[in-house]
């Protein structure tokens, strides 16, 4: 496996994600900076590494003292952070000109060989790249949330980045433990979300219809294909299931699922102020600490999961 050379990652910005992932970098060793354009952040920050180190370390997840992973992660507001960087992961806020002003004002001050790239959900890297000095050293490096739990990374190629940097930034995301999959075409939604949202738009027909309320819908979704998904995806599925077999149920199902361009009933939620966990209340109503342990639910059966599939 080719091991990349990176010596002064950056971890730009300090909220969920970027977070996460200054700890992720750490625990492989990396010594590396965490920025944030404001001190509480940072504060917030490291005091949830702390606890999350602390956690790991007491399920018997870490292999070193939390104290000597602690370490490896400087905190800073100072922009300084970023002259020399070879590496830097960017995750502020989701709008084109704040990321497009950042990678603007870091990108003179950055190694010149530096690889740089966005943790964005949406926006095209093309267009986020336009803010960097060398959009062929720029890609997309699309993390999952939680992203120390997600084994997915999808690595998204620009208009203008070249084959070595995604192959790049595709050996440091297996040297940080993770499943990284290139995408050679700046596409809408990446490839997760387009396979996820195909999904959600179709949950949320059949519970138009009245066909199963959200509690069957997602029990069979679990027990069934999401199920089979951890461990064969849709085209070795078609393979073992039989090609003929997926061609003859594609024809008459196709034409009968959902092309809705806009959902109501997400639209009716969220105007309800019904907004899931954050809010107690969504497809399902959450008691005061009902929805932190629904979290910490799945933050354990993913844990099992990836200890079960992590070679596969
Ligand atoms: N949360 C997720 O599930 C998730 C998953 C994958 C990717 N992402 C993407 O990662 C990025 C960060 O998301 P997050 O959930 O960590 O957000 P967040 O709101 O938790 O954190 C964003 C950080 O950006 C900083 N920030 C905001 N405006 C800024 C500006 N103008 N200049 C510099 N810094 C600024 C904030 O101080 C904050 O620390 C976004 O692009 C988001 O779409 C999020």
């Amino acid at each position: 496996m080719p091991q990349p050379d990176i010596r002064r990652p950056v971890v730009a910005g300090a909220g969920t994600m970027g977070t996460t992932l200054a700890r992720i970098f750490a625990q492989h060793g990396f010594a590396v900076t965490l920025w944030n354009r404001r001190t509480p952040s940072l504060d917030r920050a490291r005091a949830r590494i702390a606890g999350d180190l602390d956690r790991l370390a007491a399920q018997g997840l870490l292999i070193e003292d939390p104290a000597a992973v602690a370490e490896r992660i400087a905190y800073t507001t100072h922009e300084a952070a970023f002259d020399g960087a070879d590496f830097v992961v960017e995750n502020i806020a989701e709008d084109l000109e704040v990321k497009r002003a950042f990678f603007r004002r870091i990108s003179p001050r950055v190694a010149p060989w530096a690889l740089l790239t966005t943790n964005t959900s949406g926006l095209r890297v093309t267009d986020v790249a336009q803010g960097a000095a060398d959009p062929a050293r720029f890609c997309g490096m699309h993390w999952w949330n939680p992203p120390d739990l997600m084994p997915l990374v999808e690595i998204t190629r620009g208009e203008s980045t070249s084959p070595e940097t995604a192959q790049a930034v595709h050996a440091l995301a297996l040297a940080l433990g993770k499943k990284p999959v290139i995408v050679q075409k700046d596409i809408l939604g990446i490839v997760g979300n387009r396979l996820q949202y195909a999904v959600m738009r179709e949950a949320l027909h059949i519970l138009a219809t009245g066909a199963a309320g959200p509690e069957e819908i997602d029990a069979a979704m679990k027990y069934g294909p999401g199920f089979r998904y951890a461990v064969l995806g849709p085209f070795e599925t078609a393979d073992l299931g039989g090609v003929d077999i997926f061609q003859a149920v594609s024809d008459y199902l196709f034409p009968d699922l959902n092309r809705d361009q806009r959902s109501p009933a997400l639209h009716a939620l969220v105007d309800q102020g019904r907004l899931g966990v954050k809010a107690g209340d969504g497809f399902y109503s959450y008691a005061p600490g009902q929805g932190e342990a629904a979290r910490q639910r799945r933050d354990d059966l993913f844990q099992k999961l990836w200890e079960i599939l992590r070679e596969g």
